[in-house]
């Protein structure tokens, strides 16, 4: 793709739906940096951008432009805060939210709520983890707690799908927060633009009261938002502020909404919004998961590729569970079970067998998968892992 010998799985994620250096983003951001790349006042290009988000996110009454999806969920659990008077956040096993200091452990460690080096326990104390596989669960827990401002979520599932969440566990947590006044937050960082235009809530109608997006927002650009109901994201308004008679949360920064990533963002909208772009890369993920089932079964393997809206993810089963596709992704299974640990060589050698066949994906195993990605691209994959798996026996890491 793109004109590169190697079909090219790695582009920060839900970037590359549009592929590295789409013509339309280049000219812009060309175009734009001769006239000024910082500005130290509001322009029209943010307005721009904005506008067309909203036009798209249907939880959009506001946007708020920030820097990066990190500082997109910081201040969304600030303005839940604000908002509720409350202090605790509910957030799930698994699900990455960026680096920051209230959302650092329960991703890949610290699975039991102590913090993460360097991270404030008093932080840690405020931060409830549960598990996304258990909704009676998660309602057990949302119900014994009144102090709970915010529950915060990547609604596909765990870092991207790897661990889907199904649709049914979405309405009860939608319906659960409304009796309980808590605001939901879905981190659309990477799901937004790329399950539709108007991200897994334009897909499922379920509307929740903050998003947090990023990556495709920006077009490849530094540049993420948080959008929502009018009524939370006033407390950023300066005339809001004013005649309520509140303090208004301060969300300065040097770089936001710098006009390069806007028009980058414009560009990367345009297209999500007037062409088929998402609707290409999910049914080129459908297809190549369909194909390397395929594989899967004819090689006597008990891998199985998975993943909604154009990603594609493996599950290398270490236990050989008796599986499918359609199981994964209803959400039947937890963290634990997906994430089961897999020999480190075999992880490597698969990466490398790939790369040695020309394709390069990433190590968890799997990928996003682009709109520019071709039927080409596909086949070269499907064989990379046919030959690579021959390798693989041949090595003896994975059974004749
Ligand atoms: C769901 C989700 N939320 C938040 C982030 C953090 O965004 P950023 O890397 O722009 O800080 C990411 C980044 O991968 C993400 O996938």
């Amino acid at each position: 793709m793109d004109g590169n010998e190697y079909v090219d799985y790695t582009g920060g994620h839900g970037a590359l739906l549009l592929g590295h250096a789409h013509p339309n983003l280049v000219e812009a951001v060309q175009k734009q940096i001769s006239k000024g790349s910082h500005y130290g006042a509001s322009h029209e290009l943010e307005v721009k951008w904005g506008t067309l988000i909203k036009e798209m996110v249907p939880c959009a009454e506001r946007v708020r432009l920030t820097n990066s999806g990190t500082e997109a969920t910081l201040l969304g659990l600030r303005l839940a805060r604000a908002f509720t008077g409350r202090n605790k956040i509910l957030r799930f096993t698994g699900h990455f939210h960026g680096w920051q200091d209230h959302l650092s452990f329960g991703f890949v460690s610290h699975f039991d709520g102590t913090p993460t080096t360097g991270v404030l326990p008093e932080i840690a104390d405020n931060v409830i983890i549960a598990p996304p596989w258990d909704i009676e669960e998660t309602r057990r827990i949302i119900e014994s707690h009144d102090d709970i401002a915010a529950v915060i979520l990547e609604p596909t599932g765990s870092s991207w799908g790897q661990v889907p969440v199904n649709k049914v566990f979405l309405q009860s947590l939608r319906e659960i927060t409304t009796q309980r006044d808590i605001v939901l937050i879905f981190d659309e960082v990477i799901c937004g633009f790329r399950c539709s235009p108007g991200g897994l809530q334009g897909v499922l109608g379920i509307t929740p009261d903050l998003t947090t997006l990023g990556k495709i927002v920006a077009g490849g650009m530094h540049g993420a938002a948080i959008v929502g109901r009018k009524e939370i994201l006033d407390l950023l308004d300066f005339s809001y502020a004013k005649s309520s008679d509140i303090e208004k949360i301060g969300h300065q920064g040097t770089y936001n909404a710098m006009p390069t990533s806007c028009v980058a963002g414009i560009a990367a909208m345009e297209i999500v919004k007037s062409t088929d772009v998402c609707e290409r890369a999910i049914n080129y993920g459908n297809q190549l998961q369909k194909e390397l089932n395929q594989v899967f079964e004819e090689e006597s393997l008990s891998w199985i590729s998975y993943g909604t809206y154009g990603g594609f993810h493996i599950f290398l089963n270490p236990n050989n569970i008796n599986t499918s596709r359609e199981e994964i992704e209803s959400g039947k299974y937890d963290y634990f079970t997906l994430r089961a640990s897999v020999k480190p060589t075999l992880l490597k050698k698969l990466r490398v067998g790939l790369l040695l066949h020309g394709v390069e994906i990433q190590s968890w195993p799997g990928a996003p998968v682009s709109a520019v990605h071709t039927d080409e691209d596909r086949k070269t994959t499907v064989n990379a892992f046919c030959q690579t798996i021959r390798m693989l026996k041949d090595e003896n890491e994975i059974e004749r």
